[in-house]
């Protein structure tokens, strides 16, 4: 029957709630109920929950949930599966899964809990090998990487890719990816330490923006023929550095827009050069969307999770009570690649 939740599943749990709009200390540990998992969805035991950038913006009120989603948030776990909802034709697959099985899962909402639930087209098996930190930190930033990198960048094995904020979490899953596919990987970021790290992940040149230009020094090393694909998270002044840097034929995808979503562009280059500006966000999209990322990411980078070609970068692992000070430590971006909640 629908919406019962097996004995062995508390009817309460802890989850940290957004108290109101405002700073880390917004985020508090509050007692909720454990969610029913809907038709087409599993409920997760979250062993790890990942921490993105995006839910920085959810607690500050500048990212809302999409309609119907929890108002907790947290993108991506890891963990159990505790119960199954009703089966659903136009999301197959709930049979497939077990009570026990080990999940990591991609969410609209609801990550920073003991218990999520999760639509099964956005669950993937934790890649032989990892553990559940890991696992929790695949999701947000693989899905991303993989759909706006090789889907809409369509980057290809032998180009050149660009990324900036390279030690981000996004930024070294970018690096890694787009290296073990291939291509020539260049990088930004602030400090020599962050920079050091691009480079031992795979980067061939990591810019220490503050104090160098990425523009003379990358162009340079492609000897004036420009990159070809560049994953931008900056916007603003980078925006016309990044048309300047554009090979011909060359993509650049918008994620964010750390300095600004307003621009001015030379057009002329644009066509000059038949370049592409691009740009998408992940929660939006409907579950069928993500599940047919979540399909790719498995067919692609599952074998390179699981033979140790790439792996995700932990910075540092909090208990979820925890998750102001994570999220200050997010801030502060002293960290290098990803911080996780444990339960
Ligand atoms: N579109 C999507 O679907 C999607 C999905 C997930 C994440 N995102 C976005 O992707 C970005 C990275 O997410 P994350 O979770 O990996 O966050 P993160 O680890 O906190 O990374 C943010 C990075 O941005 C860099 N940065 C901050 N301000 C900057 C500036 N003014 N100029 C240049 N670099 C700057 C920081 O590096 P330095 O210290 O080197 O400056 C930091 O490494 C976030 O903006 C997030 O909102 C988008």
């Amino acid at each position: 029957m629908a919406n019962v939740l097996p004995k062995t599943v508390p009817k309460t749990m802890t989850a940290i709630e957004i108290k109101q709009f405002g700073g880390p200390e917004q985020l508090v540990p509050a007692t909720r109920p454990v969610p029913a998992p809907g038709p087409g969805e599993v409920l997760i035991e979250v062993a790890a929950a990942g921490v993105n950038r995006p839910d920085v913006l959810q607690r500050q009120g500048n990212y809302a949930p999409p309609p119907g989603v929890s108002d907790l948030p947290g993108l991506e776990v890891a963990g159990v599966v505790a119960a199954l909802g009703p089966a659903l034709s136009k999301w197959p697959g709930v049979s497939e899964w077990k009570v026990g099985d080990r999940v990591t899962a991609l969410l609209a909402g609801g990550g920073y809990a003991e218990y999520a639930t999760a639509p099964v087209p956005q669950c993937l098996p934790v890649p032989k090998g990892l553990s559940m930190v890991e696992a929790a930190a695949i999701p947000e930033t693989f899905f991303t990487v993989w759909t706006n990198v090789f889907e809409r960048g369509r980057l290809q094995p032998g180009e050149s890719f660009l990324i900036h904020g390279g030690s981000s979490g996004i930024g070294t899953t970018a690096i890694q990816l787009a290296k073990a596919s291939g291509a020539r990987v260049f990088a930004t970021a602030g400090g020599s330490a962050k920079r050091k790290a691009c480079e031992d992940l795979g980067a061939e040149r990591c810019v220490d923006y503050r104090s160098e230009d990425f523009v003379k020094i990358i162009g340079d090393l492609m000897g004036g023929k420009g990159v070809d694909v560049i994953l931008d998270m900056v916007g603003g002044d980078y925006t016309a550095k990044n048309i300047q840097l554009l090979a011909m034929e060359g993509r650049s995808v918008q994620i964010a827009t750390l300095r600004g979503p307003k621009v001015e562009i030379n057009l002329a280059q644009l066509m000059m050069k038949r370049l592409t500006l691009t740009g998408s966000t992940l929660r939006a999209r409907s579950v069928e969307q993500k599940g047919a990322v979540a399909r790719e990411v498995y067919r692609n980078v599952w074998p390179w999770l699981e033979a140790g070609k790439v792996k995700p970068v932990i910075c540092k692992t909090l208990p979820l009570k925890d998750a102001a000070e994570a999220h200050r430590v997010m801030e502060s971006s002293g960290h290098i690649g990803k911080i996780v909640l444990t339960v």
